[in-house]
C-alpha cells in the first residue's frame, strides 16, 4: 500500500492546472449507455473512479479506448445489463448506470452499493422516482433489479431532499421515456447541469437546467446521438490547492478553472483574509499570515460543498480563533477530526458541528486517511504542519485527485509517494 511523506513548512509558488471534474466525469460516462453510437469525452481526470467506471462499462460489453484525459466508448455492443457486486462496492457512483440501463433495455441489476465512511447514502430516493416512471424494482439477494418492459413514461418527481446522484439518474432515464418528466428539487451542481447539456445536445428538450426544477421531453426509446463531450475543470480540486496556498502563506495560480462554481468557497477564503486575482478561467491566491477563523455550513449548491468541509477544517486549524463547521449533508463526514488533532490540532465535535480553536503550530505525525476529502485535508494540514507526516492509506486519495503529489511537488511542496514495507 502507498503512503504519502510529507515534509512541512515550505512555501508554494507557480502554477496548477486543474484537471476534469471527476464528479461530472461519472454521470457522463454512465449517460453514454444512452447512445448505440461511439461517444468521445475529453478532459476526464486521470483518476482511479474514472477507471472502475469504464472498466464497468466494458463488463457489460461496452467498447472503450482509454488514454489518460480521453476515452472513446461505444456501448452499442452491450450484452450484459448487469453491474456486480465487485465494481460498484469499489465505486458507489456505479449506482449510476442503474438509469441509463433501466432506460435503454428495460430492464437492470444493479448491486447494492452499501454504506460507505462518510455516512449511510441510501438510494431510496433514486428507486422511488423510478418506480414512479413505471419500473418495476426489487431487492433481492444484495441487487437492485429493476424492470420496465414496456419502457419508462414521464411523471412528476418530487424529491424529498435535493440529491445530486438522484437527478443524475433520473434526468438519464427521462432521456428516453415516453412523455415528459418534471423533476422539482431537482439538484443544480455544475456536475449536474454539464450532463443536462450533454443530454440536450443530443437533442432532448429540456428546460430549467441549472435551477431545482427540471423538465425533460423523453425520445420513446430512441437511442441518443452524443457529440464530443469536454468535462469541466474540478470544482473541488480547484478549491483544495486555494486551500494549499491559504495554508502555506503562499502564492500560486490555478489555471483552467471555472471561479463561478467555486465562489462559495472563495467567499469563505475572502472572510479569512485571502485575496485573489481572477480571470475566466485562472485564480491568483495571495499569500496571507494570519488566517482569520471561518463559521461554515455545508448545503447543496451554490451553497458551501460539503465536499470542501475536511479541507477549510484544516485551515481553521491555524486560524487565529476559533471557527465552527456544520455538516449538514453527511451523517459521519468528520473521520479527518481525530487525525487532525493527532497533528495538534485542537478540535470538538458536538453532533454535526465541529468547533476548531486554532492552534500556533501542527506537528508532523502518522495518519490514515479515512475518506476521499479528509485525505486531502490531512494533506494540507501535513503542508503546514512542522517535520515529517505520512498520510497512510492513500488509495483514497487516488480515486479522486489527479496526481497529487506531481502537481504539489512542481508547486515546490516536499512530498513523496512511498511504499509501506509490509
Ligand atoms: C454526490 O454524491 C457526489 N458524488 C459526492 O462527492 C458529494 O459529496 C455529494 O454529491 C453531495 O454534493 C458524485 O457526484 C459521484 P447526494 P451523491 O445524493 O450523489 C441523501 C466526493 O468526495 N440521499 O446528493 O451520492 C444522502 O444520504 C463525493 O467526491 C438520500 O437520503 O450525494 C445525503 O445525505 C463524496 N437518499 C444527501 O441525500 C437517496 O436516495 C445528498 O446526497 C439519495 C441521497
Amino acid at each position: 500500500m502507498d503512503y504519502l511523506e510529507i515534509v512541512g513548512g515550505k512555501k508554494l509558488s507557480g502554477s496548477v492546472t486543474i484537471s476534469g471534474a471527476k464528479n461530472a466525469a461519472l454521470p457522463i460516462i454512465a449517460a453514454t449507455i444512452l447512445s448505440d453510437k461511439e461517444v468521445t469525452l475529453s478532459n476526464l481526470p486521470n483518476v482511479v473512479d474514472i477507471r472502475t467506471l469504464l472498466k464497468l462499462l466494458t463488463m457489460l460489453g461496452g467498447e472503450v479506448d482509454h488514454t489518460e484525459t480521453v476515452a472513446h466508448i461505444d456501448n452499442g455492443s452491450i450484452h450484459s445489463t448487469k453491474a456486480v457486486y465487485e465494481i460498484v462496492s469499489q465505486m458507489r457512483a456505479s449506482i449510476l448506470v442503474l438509469g441509463p440501463l433501466l432506460a435503454r433495455f428495460g430492464e437492470c441489476e444493479v448491486s447494492l452499493p452499501g454504506g460507505c465512511a462518510i455516512g449511510q447514502r441510501p438510494i431510496d430516493l433514486h428507486l422511488k422516482a423510478l418506480e414512479s416512471m413505471g419500473a418495476h424494482i426489487e431487492i433481492k439477494g444484495g441487487y437492485v433489479r429493476a424492470e420496465a418492459p414496456n419502457g419508462l413514461t414521464g411523471a412528476k418527481i418530487i424529491f424529498d431532499k435535493i440529491t445530486v446522484g438522484g437527478t443524475e439518474n433520473i434526468v438519464m432515464a427521462a432521456a428516453l421515456a415516453k412523455g415528459t418528466t418534471t423533476i422539482t428539487n431537482a439538484a443544480k451542481e455544475p456536475e449536474v447541469v454539464q450532463l443536462c447539456e450533454m443530454i440536450a445536445d443530443a437533442g432532448v428538450k429540456i428546460e430549467g437546467i441549472g435551477t431545482n426544477e427540471l423538465s425533460i421531453e423523453g425520445t420513446g426509446g430512441k437511442p441518443l446521438n452524443f457529440k464530443r463531450v469536454e468535462i469541466i475543470p474540478d470544482r473541488i480540486e480547484a478549491g483544495t490547492y486555494l486551500c494549499a496556498g491559504a495554508i502555506t502563506n503562499s502564492s500560486i495560480t490555478l489555471n483552467k478553472v471555472d471561479p463561478e462554481h467555486i465562489k462559495a468557497s472563495i467567499d469563505k477564503l475572502e472572510s479569512m483574509g485571502c485575496s485573489f486575482d481572477i480571470s475566466d478561467d485562472s485564480i491568483t491566491i495571495h499569500p496571507v499570515a494570519d488566517l482569520k477563523p471561518v463559521n461554515l455550513i455545508t448545503i447543496e449548491y451554490p451553497g458551501f460543498p460539503t465536499d470542501m468541509q475536511a479541507q477549510f477544517m484544516a485551515l481553521a486549524v491555524i486560524a487565529q480563533g476559533e471557527s465552527l463547521i456544520e455538516e449538514r449533508l453527511f451523517e459521519n463526514r468528520f473521520m479527518h477530526v481525530s487525525e487532525l488533532n493527532r497533528l495538534g490540532a485542537d478540535i470538538w465535535l458536538k453532533g454535526s458541528t465541529a468547533a476548531v480553536k486554532g492552534v500556533e503550530n501542527l506537528y508532523g505525525a502518522d495518519v490514515m486517511a479515512t475518506d476521499l476529502r479528509a485525505s486531502s485535508a490531512l494533506v494540507l494540514a501535513a503542508l503546514a504542519a512542522e517535520g515529517t507526516t505520512n498520510v497512510r492509506r492513500i488509495y483514497h486519495l487516488d480515486r479522486g485527485y489527479d496526481d497529487l503529489e506531481g502537481k504539489l511537488s512542481a508547486l515546490g511542496a516536499d512530498i513523496v509517494r512511498k511504499k509501506e514495507s509490509h
